[in-house]
């Protein structure tokens, strides 16, 4: 398996695009207190999607430490993480839709050299509220996508917004064949195999409480690359822990307890026990200085503790060992 160095190669390709790379904020947000952690790439940037200048300009890119909690039942199967790294690359004011689809699509296919066969792209299919997305699609065919590729969906599965309220505008979804079966002709949402591997929003409106959509200051493209599932892709993996980003630690659970992760009656428990420990380390060491507690992202702390120690019982380790500091 050769290793892929997916972050430096995008922050890189877009830095060559006029993009300045900026740090990532730390995983809770610093000057919300209505939000436990930043959920994606664009949360820390809010206040300059909505119009404030940004030191840095008006051309971004970053990785992001992000944070999701919302489906922490999930965490087990072969893509959930609890915490996770997002890439993007933004633009306040600055290019729009055909520039950010022509990037994505040549960084794609010639930098990380993903054959276009294996891609399908979702666009907005339009209502009430904005007009069907044909300009993004007619740029994905411009770029190279075929007509039978590009499909279009509603608000619940082309429309990005964090939470209830704030920036937000129709987006674009690039989805990847992750399978050794034949790519199938058509684009099925509900097949697994089809994988979300990047978003591209055009944030034109901001949500407010009342409901209505009122246009931003600026058309802004606001982009999301999940860097776990990218990198199992481009390494050839269809579980992201095969990846070279959990190698390492899957191999040190795999020692401490003695178990194989190939057996099947320990991979579950192996991947929670591999996400938490990573999720807890990232929470501890944040600026914020998070404790376990009964509160807020103390408890989730506190939960993410809990869970990994029942886990590990399954897998008969020893929970008086130091084996917590092996792995973190
Ligand atoms: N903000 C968008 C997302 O997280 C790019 O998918």
């Amino acid at each position: 398996m050769e290793k892929v160095d997916l972050k430096n190669i995008y922050l890189k390709f877009f830095e060559e695009r006029g993009h300045k790379i900026i740090p990532s904020a730390p995983v809770i947000p610093e000057n919300d207190p209505t939000c436990l952690f930043n959920t994606a790439g664009m949360q820390p940037l809010v206040p300059y999607l909505k119009g404030e200048p940004h030191p840095e300009g008006t051309r971004l890119t970053d990785v992001q430490k992000c944070f999701r909690t919302n489906d922490l039942d999930e965490v087990g199967d072969k893509t959930h993480h609890t915490f996770f790294e997002m890439l993007g690359n933004w633009s306040l004011g600055d290019y729009f839709k055909k520039e950010s689809i022509t990037w994505s699509f040549e960084l794609l296919t010639k930098y990380l050299k993903i054959p276009v066969e294996k891609l399908s792209v979702t666009c907005f299919a339009g209502d009430e509220d904005c007009a069907r997305d044909e300009v993004t699609a007619s740029c994905w065919k411009k770029a190279g996508i075929p007509e039978e590729r590009i499909y279009y969906f509603g608000k619940d599965d082309n429309w990005w917004i964090a939470g209830e309220t704030g920036p937000c505008g129709p987006d674009t979804e690039i989805f990847y064949w992750r399978s050794n079966e034949e790519v199938p002709s058509d684009f099925d949402p509900e097949n697994d195999n089809w994988v979300e591997i990047w978003n591209n929003v055009f944030m034109q409106y901001n949500h407010k409480p009342d409901g209505t959509f009122e246009p931003l200051k600026n058309k802004n493209v606001d982009t999301g690359m999940g860097v776990e599932r990218v990198v199992a892709v481009l390494e050839g993996q269809t579980d992201n822990y095969k990846s070279s980003i959990w190698t390492d630690l899957i191999k040190k659970i795999e020692e401490v307890s003695g178990k194989n992760y190939d057996d099947e009656k320990y991979t579950r428990s192996m991947r929670i026990i591999a996400d938490h420990i990573r999720a807890i380390v990232i929470l501890s060491g944040d600026d914020a200085g998070i404790k376990p507690s009964n509160t807020d992202q103390g408890y989730i702390l506190r939960r993410l503790i809990r869970r990994m120690i029942r886990y590990a019982k399954k897998l008969d380790i020893d929970i008086n060992s130091n084996w917590e500091q092996e792995l973190a």
